[in-house]
């Protein structure tokens, strides 16, 4: 388990060998084991692969070149622009690019990576994370964020890779339609997952973290 978390970065490149059914299933029974408020299991997944996700890229693709306004059920990332969250944002993003040998100028390399993310990086499984709308829009969150890190760790135990993302249901009104979602679901999350491709110059990113002390108060120790 200790190795799995250690082990467990996000995947932005994949293979294209298709993933069980059986064993998207067996990750879905192991991660909802996750304890939730009163064990309320405030989740539900569209767990989507084949033509239908292809079709969610292409529509994702169109939407966004086409300029349409994006509007998520649920806004993960938002952050004031002065702030250290910025600033993690903008070195990730420089990781990234320098990784992928997109450069600051290169506007038409730069529009293709954003255009991977809002097509789950060509992953073969895409499993959407949802919350029924008679929950309120916070309540769930906790529950939900533990449920999808399980998925992202049962995932590595299985030798699958994960990017847990919000592209991909910036336009939730694609993934309603095509995947067949009723309004009454709030769509929280995204996860892309596949084998992951280990050639893929993405994929060699080792993010940093700050250092534990930073961000804790140690209280009533000796020292
Ligand atoms: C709520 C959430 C939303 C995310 N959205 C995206 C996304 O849209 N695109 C992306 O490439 N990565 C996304 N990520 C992945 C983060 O960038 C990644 O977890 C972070 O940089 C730490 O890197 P690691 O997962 O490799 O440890 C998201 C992660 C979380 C938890």
């Amino acid at each position: 388990m200790i190795d799995a978390m250690n082990r467990r970065q996000s995947i932005r490149g994949f293979k294209t060998e298709p993933v069980p059914k059986a064993l998207l299933k067996e990750i879905l029974e192991t991660a909802t084991r996750a304890p939730s408020a009163l064990n309320s299991q405030p989740w539900e997944f569209a767990v989507i692969t084949g033509s239908v996700l292809d079709q969610i890229r292409a529509a994702n693709v169109a939407k966004l070149r086409s300029g349409t306004p994006m509007t998520p059920d649920h806004v993960a990332a938002l952050w004031p622009r002065e702030s250290v969250y910025r600033e993690r944002q903008v070195e990730l993003a420089k990781q990234i690019f320098r990784l992928m040998e997109i450069s600051r100028e290169d506007k038409e390399k730069r529009n293709a990576w954003q255009e991977r993310g809002f097509r789950f990086f060509d992953a073969p499984v895409a499993i959407i994370a949802m919350a029924d709308r008679l929950l309120s829009e916070s309540g769930p969150l906790l529950d939900i964020g533990m449920v999808v890190e399980n998925i992202c760790l049962a995932a590595v135990a299985h030798g699958l890779g994960t990017c847990i993302e919000d592209q991909g249901i910036f336009y939730p009104e694609v993934i309603r339609e095509l995947a067949g979602i009723p309004e009454t679901k709030r769509l929280i999350i995204g996860i892309a997952m596949g084998y992951p491709d280990w050639n893929y110059p993405a994929n060699q990113l080792k993010t940093p973290r700050a250092p534990v002390d930073q961000m804790t108060a140690w209280v009533g120790f000796d020292e």
